[in-house]
């Protein structure tokens, strides 16, 4: 724990000032003892995506001053270097514990040695990382990236039955995001043994959208191009979906439950939802992004001496156009 000792200096100067300006001696009311202050490092990977928005700023809420920490945050800018060099400057200011949002899975071996052997104690959030040895970090809060792929497949699946497709040719445009992340490997790997196992189902192109509005839309603009058919869009997160549908605009292609291309996508924020119930996207799966609340509790768990569990899954939920209303919308914090 470390004193503020902004506070302190503050007190004194406040004590000296009112005794030169009554010219007799202080006699102050007690004060409040002093806050100890939790030291957090907190390494966000970017800020692609309105999911990471909404997720950053859970975190800043939860781990603010008036919750008992002191947080550090820095923008990693979708550069795992840049969250080494966060990571390193953690250490070296001395904080309590460092919590990490990895841009992709491996690569931490080192970074979190150092850590380690430091004595801090390391939080990974939303995607998950592959170390040798667990231990260097304590605990993991996120999402379950391939039940939520799994959702979205079944869906589909049921999709095709309910408006009598079956025997239509599924031939799917594949947007994915940051590679190497455990959201995209998880929601590929869905992905990819649904269309082994249904013969008529097949990729038409896989995409790299970097899980931004930007490259989402203009892989999908040059993939257009190419005059390639599909019937399906499986998109691994809402930003790169607006992208898509910009260039599907653009192209004049239909597209929602009324339209000639079927919309998966990934995130459930805001404005997907409303797009869903505007009738534009078919599915939206939620991919939960308010973590601060979960990791303030798993840093006052080891406040407290306690072990947490070494994995935390959010519960999350989906929305189609069958199944969205707008109570769904007004509830929606993000
Ligand atoms: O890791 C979670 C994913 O990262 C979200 O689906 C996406 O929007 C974000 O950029």
């Amino acid at each position: 724990m470390k004193q503020t000792i902004k506070n302190i200096a503050s007190l004194l100067v406040t004590c000296t000032l009112l005794a030169a300006s009554c010219g007799c001696a202080v006699k102050s009311e007690p004060e409040p003892p002093e806050k100890d202050l939790i030291v957090v490092g907190f390494s966000q990977l970017g800020s692609e995506s309105d999911w990471r928005i909404a997720n950053t700023q859970s975190m800043l809420d939860a781990l603010s001053e008036e919750n008992g920490f002191d947080l550090l945050f820095d923008n990693a800018k979708q550069k795992q270097e840049n969250q080494f060099l966060a990571i390193r400057n953690f250490i070296q200011q001395g904080v309590d514990y460092i919590v990490l949002a990895p841009i992709a899975e491996t690569g931490w071996d080192s970074v979190l040695q150092e850590a380690k052997d430091a004595g801090l104690p390391v939080i990974i959030v939303d995607r998950q990382i592959q170390v040798e040895d667990e231990s260097l970090y304590v605990s993991w809060v996120g999402s379950d990236f391939l039940k939520e792929g799994r959702t979205a497949v079944q869906w589909l699946e049921n999709e095709i039955s309910l408006k009598r497709m079956q025997n239509e040719n599924i031939r799917i445009l594949h947007i994915q995001g940051t590679d190497g992340a455990t959201a995209q490997i998880l929601r590929t790997h869905a992905l990819n043994s649904a269309v082994a196992s249904h013969p008529l189902w097949s990729i038409a192109a896989r995409l790299q959208g970097e899980f931004t509005e930007a490259c989402g839309y203009e892989v999908v603009r040059d993939f257009l191009e190419t005059g390639e058919s599909f019937n399906v869009i499986y998109s691994e997160n809402d930003n790169m979906t607006f992208g898509a549908m910009q260039a599907l605009d653009e192209a004049g292609l239909t597209y929602g439950p009324d339209g000639d291309i079927i919309i998966i996508t990934f995130d459930a924020v805001h404005a997907a939802l409303e797009e869903c119930l505007a009738g534009n996207i078919n599915l939206c799966v939620e991919c939960n992004p308010m973590h601060g609340p979960r990791v303030a509790n798993l840093i006052r768990q080891l406040e407290a001496g306690e072990t947490p569990e070494k994995l935390v899954y959010v519960d999350e939920t989906w929305f189609s156009y069958r199944r969205i209303s707008e109570t769904d919308l007004s509830e929606r914090p993000y």
